[in-house]
This record gives structure tokens, sequence and C-alpha cells, in this order.
């Protein structure tokens, strides 16, 4: 049976984030026609051009996930998705096979959740000290810029460290479908870095993924009447080992950086978009890339997505694996997962500044 969790592993004494106003609710108020000086970024006057595909270089990668498991394709696509994480570290997954069902009620679950009333949410706001729960995360001074968008992370995996107390009742389809639909998540992860640890000929990897750590973070970004001067997620790039992307909302926004071009992300119809986090790039001793990307907000339309987040197993160490040490030296130190987690939460978001202070001295 599932209880309330209170072995909370991935979230439990992280450090929290400052609280800052709600910005789905300022969104829709009148006075919402001039944007708090919190939230404008003068940094998107710089000259950063900002294309729709990479010039030269195709547009970001296409792993088909079926022919992973196809005896005779899975060569094939072994080496396309290995080079897709060393030069891209982004690719959209197709034939995922997660029913369209499952992907429906999610988002529908979602919407519903964050049409409920302001009161109905809060109540399951971040405690204090972590992260969990609907609000923001990575606020950590008074004097820093905000994103526009509210967001609402919670952890699925392993099942007893769920903590049931911030799954919302209301609407009451929530939490089968978010269940069902990170169980599905996890099949699609498994394979995935499955296919990973053998590309990079690491027997153990997917040893350390056994019942690994997953969250979901939901980000829900209103429109905005300055949309071109706020952004709705800081650039970053994602602290955990691989994120699945789910668009929920057809609205474009997402970016990634490329060779110091902004590049627009178009979604594939029924695709998630992929992503290498920082933990992959520090296990595969950077061979593997953990690229920077970020969220535009759009003037008429709010936009959702949902994160689905995967980590290690909690007692894997993060660090070079062995295997990556054979031909050069360690580029980053090794530390517990816990201490790593704690290190994340306690800055803001900003583009690579984790993988920053775990890179070792050159
Ligand atoms: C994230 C993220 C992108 C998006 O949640 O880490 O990068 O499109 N989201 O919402
Ligand atoms: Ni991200």
């Amino acid at each position: 049976m599932e209880e309330a969790g209170n072995d909370n592993m991935i979230f439990k004494n992280t450090g929290g984030s400052l609280p800052v106003p709600n910005v789905q609710s300022f969104a829709a108020s009148k006075d919402c026609t001039e944007i708090p000086e919190k939230y404008i970024r003068p940094e998107l006057n710089d000259s950063i051009l900002v294309l729709n595909g990479a010039v030269g270089q195709g547009d970001i990668p296409i792993i088909d996930l079926s022919r992973l498991h196809h005896p005779q394709h899975s060569e094939d696509e072994m080496l396309k998705l290995s080079l897709a994480c060393e030069h891209w570290g982004f690719f959209q997954l197709i034939n995922h096979g997660v029913p369209n069902e499952v992907i429906e009620k999610m988002k529908i679950a979602m919407g519903e959740f964050f049409q409920l009333p302001l009161e109905e949410k809060k109540a399951y706001g971040q405690p204090p000290d972590s992260v969990e729960g609907y609000g923001q995360a990575f606020v950590v001074s008074e004097d820093q810029k905000l994103d526009w968008a509210d967001m609402y992370i919670l952890s699925t995996n392993p099942v007893h460290g769920r903590n049931l107390k911030l799954w919302p009742t209301n609407p009451p389809t929530f939490k089968g479908a978010l269940e069902q639909y990170s169980l599905e998540l996890r099949k699609v992860s498994h394979v995935l870095l499955d296919s990973i640890g053998k590309s990079l000929k690491i027997d153990e990897f997917i040893g350390l993924f056994e019942d690994c750590l997953q969250s979901v973070r939901m980000n829900y970004y209103p429109p905005c009447p300055q949309a071109s001067k706020v952004l709705g997620l800081s650039p970053h790039s994602d602290a955990g080992a691989l994120t699945i992307l789910l668009q929920v909302s057809e609205v474009q926004g997402l970016q990634i950086k490329k060779n110091g071009v902004w590049l627009r992300v178009k979604p594939l119809p029924g695709a998630f978009i992929v992503n290498i986090g920082d933990i992959i790039e520090i296990m595969s001793n950077g061979k593997y890339k953990s690229i920077e990307h970020r969220v535009m907000v759009n003037t008429e339309q709010e936009r959702m997505s949902i994160a689905t987040i995967h980590n290690p197993r909690f007692d894997a160490k993060v660090g070079p694996l062995p295997e990556t040490l054979e031909k050069s030296e360690p580029y980053y130190k090794t530390i517990s997962h816990h201490e790593y987690i704690r290190m994340l939460f306690s800055a803001k978001l900003e583009g690579k500044n984790l993988l920053d202070r775990m890179k070792l001295e050159a």
C-alpha cells in the first residue's frame, strides 16, 4: 500500500526557494499592463541570433525508439543516438510507444489543475526547505530576476518516496493520470538509458538507474503583454541525468543554444523532446553534452509543458565512471547524490553553473 511519503529522498532537506508572487494570477489581473522590473531581461536586447534551425547543420536529431529495439536497426539507431548525445545533447523521440490515451489524460489533468483558483493550488504549495509542490524553484536572493512562470514539482519514483500530501485531489483524475504517465516514462527512460550506457560501453550504467529517481516538473507559462522582454525559464542546463519533455499545449517557446546561437525547437506532433542532463555529462566525463536551453513566452496564449526528470539511484555517486577514465583524466569531481542535489537547489538557475562547480581545475 502506498503511504504519504515521509521518506522523500530527493527533495528532503535540499533547501527551498524564496517565495515569489504567483505569475498566473498576476498575468490574469488588470494590473498586468506594466511588467515589474524584476521580470524584465535586458540581456534579451543582446545581439545573440535566434534562428529556426541550425544553419548548415540540419535541425535537432530525431531518434526512433522502436528502431532501438529492432534486431536489424538497433545498431544504426544507437549510432544516431550516440551522435545526438555528443553533438546536440537534445533530440526528438518518435515511436516511443507511450499510449496516446495516457498522454492525453495527463495533459487534461495538468490543464485542469492549473485552472483551479489560486487558493486551492496553494494548498499544494512548496513546504519550507523543499522545492517539491506548487510554486517556484531556484529563487535564492531578493534581487534576482524572476521567470515568467509557475511550476509544480512532484517526485514520482520510487513510489515510497512520493509525498502524496502534495498531490492534488482535484481534478480527481490527476493522481491516476500522473501514476500512469510517470510509469510509461520510466519505461521509455529505461530503454534510452540502456542504449546510452551501451553506446558509452559502460556495463554497469543501466544498473545505476534501477528504480531510478524520477520527478515531474509541470511548467505553466502565462501569456505576457511584453513577451519579448521576459523569459519563461532562464537559460539553464538540466541538472538530472535525462529529461523527457512533453509539450502540453501547441504554443512553441523552447530554444536551445548551439554554437553560440539560440535555436527554436519545433516539436514534431506526438514526439517527446529528450535532453541529456548534467549528470550524464559528468558520468561520461564530458563525452555527452548537457546543453543550455531557455523558454520564451507568448503575448496571447498560455504555454504548458511537463519535464520528467530521471536521476540515478539515490546511493549512486555523481562523478565520471571508471571506464571513461581509461583514456583521459577526470574533468569533474565525484560527490554523493545528496550533496549534488543540495548544491543544485542552493543556487539560481543560470547557464551551466552547476556543471562549472563540478569541474576540476585544469
Ligand atoms: C525544464 C525545461 C522547457 C519547456 O523544465 O527544465 O527546460 O519547454 N522546460 O518548458
Ligand atoms: Ni530544462
